[in-house]
């Protein structure tokens, strides 16, 4: 068995793991990630692309925006297009903010240059990873690795090895509250090299379902399809992807769509869970450890990297001398903040999307509702306080 010690174990070397890595180093409290997969297999994820401003400021924070502020896209607004009649929804005006678009992928990379450069620690193909002794004042962590059996010992772990992850495991039962809720749509999702459609993203409700146009740059754009969620990729050939997008985003957008292959397609479920409390004794979840949440309010990366920010704080304080009040605080302040995205994430869910079956009354609700979303300037400022990650 080889043994070592750090004061942070984290474990999962996605964007949660890899943030907090460079924000304990720069707040000198030393960690080691513990990765599953390789790193190519990490790399290669294809996931979100909306940042908050408050994900940007950490990101600047942990030294790894520079790319980031060269090449993203700062946008002022969101387009919404209610049967193919589009309307925007001006974010910088009605907040002062703006979402800045920038793949997860390529925060992912950026991270990884962070932690190369810093010769942060990543272990990659740790399997079996065991989390053991979290109610006592000397947890370890131990895995496996090319048949070699390894321990670390640490002060904290941090879970962040997503919601299938090893740290959720370790909650005992009868300490944590699991909230779970599953839609009955999936989106399909595509990526092509194709110019984006529109300026900014529209979300599109019609008759036929949502429809979401993206991008990634002004070369490469992201579509996604509201599809039942049963559905399997071999059920949408990628003629009947491109044809339906452009019947749900309406003429306009559709005359500036240009079909192609695609990069990547998938198909995710929509659903939710919130793990409560997100720590117990020595380990702190952050992330999709701790909670998911539909794609459509653009919030999953969001809230990991506030998550991030509040126990990479907290760490800091206890190994410098602060104290544990951040610490024995983390889980309530952490899921404040989630509670408000889930809720935001399934109303722009239920507001945009049809339920297969709905009620012909929870239909004009919906159509009230997001007749006011188009009018009231009330109601789209709470939008927009929401979509920019401003939760009061
Ligand atoms: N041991 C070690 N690593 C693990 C284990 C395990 N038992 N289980 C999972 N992992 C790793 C995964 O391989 C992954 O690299 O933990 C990492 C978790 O990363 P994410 O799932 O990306 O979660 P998170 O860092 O919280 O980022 C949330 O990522 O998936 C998207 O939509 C999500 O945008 C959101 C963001
Ligand atoms: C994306 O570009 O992948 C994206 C954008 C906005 C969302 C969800 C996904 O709400």
């Amino acid at each position: 068995m080889h043994s070592d010690r750090t004061q942070v174990a984290i474990i999962g070397a996605g964007p949660a793991g890899l943030l907090l890595q460079q924000l304990l180093r720069l707040g000198g409290v030393e960690s080691v990630v513990l990765e599953r997969q390789t790193r190519a297999h990490v790399e290669a994820r294809i996931r979100a692309g909306v940042l908050e401003p408050g994900t940007v400021a950490l990101l600047e924070k942990a030294g790894v925006a520079g790319r980031l502020h060269r090449e993203g896209l700062v946008h002022e607004g969101v387009e919404l297009a209610v049967d193919g009649r589009r309307f925007r929804i001006d974010l910088r005006e009605l907040t002062g903010d703006c979402v800045t678009v920038y793949g997860q992928t390529e925060i992912t990379h950026d991270l990884f240059a962070a932690a190369d450069a810093h010769l942060s620690p990543i272990v990659y193909e740790a399997e079996h990873v065991l989390l053991h002794d979290l109610d006592g004042e000397r947890p370890y962590v131990t895995w496996e690795k090319h048949g070699v059996d390894h321990r670390i010992d640490c002060d904290h772990v941090a879970g962040c090895d997503g919601q299938h992850g090893a740290s959720r495991a370790a909650l005992p039962t009868g300490v944590t509250h699991l909230f779970e809720r599953h839609g009955s749509a999936a989106w399909l999702g595509v990526l092509a090299d194709v110019p984006p459609c529109a300026p900014e993203l529209i979300y599109a409700e019609s008759p036929r379902g949502f429809a979401l146009a993206s991008m990634r740059s002004s070369t490469r754009s992201r579509y996604y399809l509201q599809v039942d969620a049963h559905d399997a990729l071999e059920d949408w050939p990628e003629a009947r992807f491109w044809e339906e997008l452009a019947r749900r985003l309406g003429p306009d957008a559709a005359a500036h769509l240009t079909p192609d292959y695609a990069l990547e397609r998938s198909i995710v479920p929509l659903r939710s869970h919130v793990i409560e409390p997100m720590q117990w004794g020595r380990l702190f979840l952050a992330g999709d450890a701790a909670h998911v949440v539909p794609p459509t309010g653009a919030k999953g990366l969001n809230l990991a990297a506030a998550d991030v920010g509040l126990l990479a704080d907290a760490l800091i304080a206890w190994h410098k001398g602060g104290g544990a009040s951040l610490l024995a605080t983390y889980s309530g302040r952490a899921l404040a903040r989630a509670w408000k995205a889930v809720r935001f994430s399934w109303w722009f869910t239920g507001l945009t999307h049809r339920a297969a079956g709905a009620d012909p009354f929870d239909l004009q609700l919906q159509r009230a509702e997001l007749d006011q979303l188009r009018t009231s300037r009330a109601a789209q400022t709470l939008f927009a306080e929401n979509y920019v990650g401003r939760f009061a």
